[in-house]
């Protein structure tokens, strides 16, 4: 089996990239991790990715004229290391249609809320406010509008009466770290077929992806 090289894009404490690392480390996952890249310098999660032994690489916005200056250097970097799919966990830089174009079909992001609700920033202070029961987290394949694009998985988890912001951020960030992985390997086996606006997962017709939190 030839694993995808699989580069995973972040902006600060990468979690989630941590839950892909440990997850590829399995013989029979079909993605390799080969790069992880961030916009910031100091991202808590670049460390991490070298204790592990994975290549890594900054690229900073900061010290580009724009964003298309910006998008060339990352593309360059991960055309020299190979990559064929891209993987957003806690990427906070909007991208242009011209790099999102360039890996259409090859491009996850993790968003913690139930797509289509909840796009942009702050998802689980407005969660609350509007009283919704049911929030959770959702891997989709990027499209040049932010936040959207076809379903590969979600999770949900009840919200509770008593529950702040962070409380109901950390119950949400657990079922990221268990879609994401499952979600990166649906894409890189070639299991999560994008068929329009959706995705159709080979072998499981009936059930999809969707996976519920135990907590309902
Ligand atoms: C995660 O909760 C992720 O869903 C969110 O940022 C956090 C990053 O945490 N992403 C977005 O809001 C993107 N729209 P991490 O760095 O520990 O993975």
């Amino acid at each position: 089996m030839s694993r995808k090289r699989t580069a995973i894009l972040i902006s600060g404490r990468g979690s989630n990239m941590r839950s892909l690392v440990s997850a590829a480390k399995a013989e029979d996952f079909p993605a390799e991790i080969a790069l992880v890249l961030s916009n910031v310098g100091d991202a808590a999660g670049l460390e991490f990715a070298s204790g592990e032994g994975i290549a890594t690489k900054v690229v900073e916005h900061k010290s580009f004229a724009g964003r298309e200056p910006f998008e060339r250097a990352m593309q360059a970097v991960l055309e020299s290391h190979g990559i064929e799919l891209v993987c957003l966990a806690g990427f906070m830089r909007l991208l242009s249609p011209w790099f999102v174009e360039h890996w259409r079909g090859r491009m996850l992001n993790v968003h913690p809320a139930l797509l289509p609700s909840y796009r942009g920033l702050h998802t689980h202070e407005r969660a609350l406010a509007d009283g919704v029961k049911i929030h959770g987290a959702t891997v989709h394949f990027v499209v040049p509008e932010m936040d959207a694009g076809p379903i590969i998985a979600q999770a949900a988890v009840a919200v509770r009466g008593d529950d702040t912001p962070e409380t109901l951020a950390a119950r949400v960030l657990e079922q990221e770290h268990r879609i994401y992985p499952r979600a990166l390997a649906l894409a890189a086996s070639g299991a999560a077929i994008v068929q329009g606006e959706r995705v159709a997962i080979a072998g499981e017709p009936a059930v999809g992806a969707a996976l519920v939190s135990p907590a309902i």
